[in-house]
């Protein structure tokens, strides 16, 4: 009896989680992607700050917490925001290029790239890596990004 309640539990909120896991529609995949980008910016200024410039106070805990950030950005499976229609030929309000969609094989390495790169910032700043570590790294992260922008993102 408890064991037929908890199935049937189970098959109810896997019928009302679904929804939440469907596809976006192009709007909204537009925006969420843009917001992702500009939160991970967000968090590639404090690091910059704090590691090349030197504006404001080296504290490895805010470093961690946005290298954190960032590998989450780059983890979280971004692709899914990159659907049919979500560029600049059908849209006027993204800065996606078409040819996106003409190389996969280029779209997967530059997130593939991104995606190293963040998860080993994070990795840098969990261990305590130190200034010029981090520093290096953090460039690394930056690359991947303008590997991203030189293919895909339009000015
Ligand atoms: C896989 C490709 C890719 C990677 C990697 C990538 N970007 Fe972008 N970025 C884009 C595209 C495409 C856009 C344009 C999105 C749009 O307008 O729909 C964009 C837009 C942006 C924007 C503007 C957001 C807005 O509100 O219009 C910022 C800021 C940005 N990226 C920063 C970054 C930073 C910082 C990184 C690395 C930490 C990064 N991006 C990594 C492809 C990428």
């Amino acid at each position: 009896m408890r064991i037929s309640r908890f199935f049937v539990a189970l098959a109810m909120s896997a019928a009302v989680s679904a929804p939440a896991s469907a596809q976006l529609d192009v709007e909204d995949q537009i925006e969420t992607r843009q917001s992702a980008f500009t939160f991970a910016a967000w968090n590639m200024g404090k690091i910059k700050a704090q590691v090349i410039d030197g504006s404001v106070a080296y504290n490895e805990q805010q470093i961690l917490a946005a290298a954190n950030a960032i590998a989450s950005v780059a983890n979280s499976g971004l692709g899914a925001l990159f659907g049919p229609g979500t560029a600049n030929d059908k849209n006027d309000n993204t800065r996606l290029k078409p040819v996106f969609f003409d190389k996969p094989e280029k779209a997967r390495e530059v997130a593939i790239g991104f995606a190293q790169a963040a998860t080993k910032l994070q990795e840098v700043a969990a261990n305590g890596g130190g200034k010029g570590a981090l520093a290096a790294q953090f460039s690394e992260v930056g690359k991947s990004c303008k590997a991203c922008h030189d293919e895909f993102r339009a000015d």
